[in-house]
């Protein structure tokens, strides 16, 4: 976690608190005489496994509960029940019929972490699941830490606490082991994004982002952390981030974090748009939920994340995180619409609309990480276009590759963490459209439509045809409204958990 910082803003000194964590410990398999206990139902009923085992303790009550309260039991559903049999809370957690897969597990560990928050401490029954996978106690205790999460730094009033947590299986060793050195460094990473996609505007900027990532990587092995500032910028004729973040007193940075841990193997490169907020500069945004452009720096929080766990679990890979970061702002000093600035790459961009900015960072940044790092795969998030979530809902991310095999490593990775993608087109008349009448090419067609692909056409434009590319437009999925089993309303922290999985798979080799 986190050490305490403090930061200065506009409006006074801010004081940051650690935020609420859960601890988790292992033990044997036993079920307690009392307190606040989880268990999953298996298909629907009481009479086996870790929720047979504790209705039997209770003398049959939490069966006439569970039936008084008309709970089915059926996958993703749970339950809290008070004071029955002795017990101060049961939260039941449906799981259905299996085979659980390991995002399965994590799901029941995160509704009955959820369901469990109000007490001091708890324990989580495993008992036996119908699931082929190895330590299924591991992957509950790491959906109880994503589950659990919380920004509650700012609250003057303590919050309900969130419980310290035993899991009890049957193979508590090797689940410990699982969970301490690998899958806890994950839930920690996506805690880390989480934290500083959650941060307001007026806390983390691109200076504070910086300051905060090379807080969280000190003290991890083979990690370079290294910024360029505008001079930097201004050397290496990055006039696009330059430009975007112009209108704001908050100087941009682009934030390099290097982890090697594979010798002189080519990297992969992660890089991420962190506008650290977004009012759309000149072109201004509509004030309705404008707060939330707070989140645009998902990508970056995603990338630095992502690297973060690799670090901390020691991944065989070499990894690089890139984050992009500017505050569109709209000021004296800011970009007009119309106004040509010159890329990294050379090629120049007419920036017709200045709340377009996104791709604007991501232009320079995917040229810079081309150039300095050859990778063997280069993949980009971005919160960068509203029409991603009218296109795909919030369950999806937008892919976007020219390489079908990486396309297909990335709805793997997808499916098998949680944070899933669904392909995109990238059609050549999208190319055709972005021509600009006064440059090489235009930040956005006016009247377009399908703005997800053309986002993503436009990144493509500053990418080397044999570069194994994927864009992910993840406006969809950085901010969640509703929740989910391992995600609270709010930030998401989506891409850590979807970059570990494709660095396992593809990388470490499964
Ligand atoms: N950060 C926004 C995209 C966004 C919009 C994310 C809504 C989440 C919710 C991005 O910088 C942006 O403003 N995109 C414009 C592009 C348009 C000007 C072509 C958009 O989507 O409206
Ligand atoms: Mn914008
Ligand atoms: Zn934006």
């Amino acid at each position: 976690m986190l050490k305490a910082l403090v930061f200065a803003s506009a409006a006074g000194a801010l004081l940051a608190a650690p935020a609420a964590a859960l601890t988790i410990d292992f033990d044997s398999d036993r079920t307690p005489a009392d307190g606040s206990i989880a268990a999953p139902v298996v298909a629907g009923a009481l009479e086996d496994g870790a929720a047979g085992a504790l209705n039997e303790r209770t003398d049959g009550a939490l069966a006439q509960a569970m039936a008084a309260a008309e709970f089915t039991g059926e996958a993703g559903a749970s339950l809290n029940l008070f004071g029955v049999g002795g017990y101060d809370r049961i939260t039941l957690v449906g799981v259905g019929e299996g085979p659980l897969e390991a995002r399965d597990l994590a799901d029941f560990g995160g509704l009955a972490a959820r369901g469990l928050i109000g007490a001091e401490d708890a324990t989580i029954l495993i008992g036996e699941l119908p699931t082929e996978v190895g330590d299924p106690g591991a992957y509950a205790a790491y959906g109880a830490k994503l589950g659990a999460y919380r920004f509650d730094k700012y609250f003057e009033e303590e919050q309900p606490p969130i419980p310290d947590i035993t899991i009890r299986t049957d193979d508590h060793r090797d689940a410990r082991r699982a969970f301490e050195s690998d899958l806890s460094h994950v839930a920690t990473a996506t805690a880390f994004a989480r934290d500083l996609i959650s941060e307001p505007g007026n806390v983390l900027y691109p200076e504070t982002f910086v300051a905060r990532v090379e807080e969280a990587f000190d003290g991890l092995d083979d990690v370079t952390v290294e910024t360029l500032g505008p001079d930097e910028m201004a050397e290496l004729d990055m006039g696009a981030l330059l430009g975007v973040g112009q209108g704001s007193a908050r100087p941009p940075r682009l934030l390099i974090v290097r982890y090697n841990g594979a010798g002189d193997d080519a990297p992969v490169a992660f890089v991420g748009k962190g506008v650290t907020f977004d009012t759309g500069g000149i072109s201004l945004k509509n004030s309705s939920g404008m707060w939330r452009m707070k989140y645009d720096m998902s990508g970056a929080a995603a990338v630095v994340g992502a690297a973060h766990a690799l670090a901390a679990r020691e991944a065989d890979v070499n990894a690089i995180a890139i984050a992009a970061l500017a505050e569109n702002m709209p000021g004296a000093g800011a970009q007009r619409p119309g106004d040509i600035v010159k890329t990294m790459s050379g090629k120049t961009v007419e920036v017709l609309n200045t709340d377009a900015e996104g791709r604007l960072l991501l232009a320079d940044a995917v040229w810079y990480a081309q150039e300095t790092f050859e990778p063997q795969a280069l993949i980009n998030l971005a919160t960068l276009t509203g029409s991603v979530r009218v296109a795909l809902g919030d369950d999806y991310a937008g892919l976007y590759s020219r390489h079908d095999d990486l396309a297909e490593a990335m709805i793997a990775a997808g499916e098998a963490s949680g944070d899933e993608v669904w392909r995109m087109p990238l059609h050549p008349t999208t190319a055709e459209e972005l021509v600009s009448q006064f440059a090489d090419v235009k930040n956005v067609v006016e009247g377009g439509i399908g703005g997800a692909n053309i986002g993503a056409q436009f990144v493509g434009t500053f990418v080397k045809p044999e570069t194994r590319w994927a864009h992910l437009d993840i406006a969809s999925t950085a901010w969640t409204e509703m929740g989910g089993p391992t995600t609270p309303p709010g930030a998401v922290g989506y891409g850590v958990r979807l970059l570990d999985a494709f660095v396992r798979n593809e990388v470490e080799g499964g």
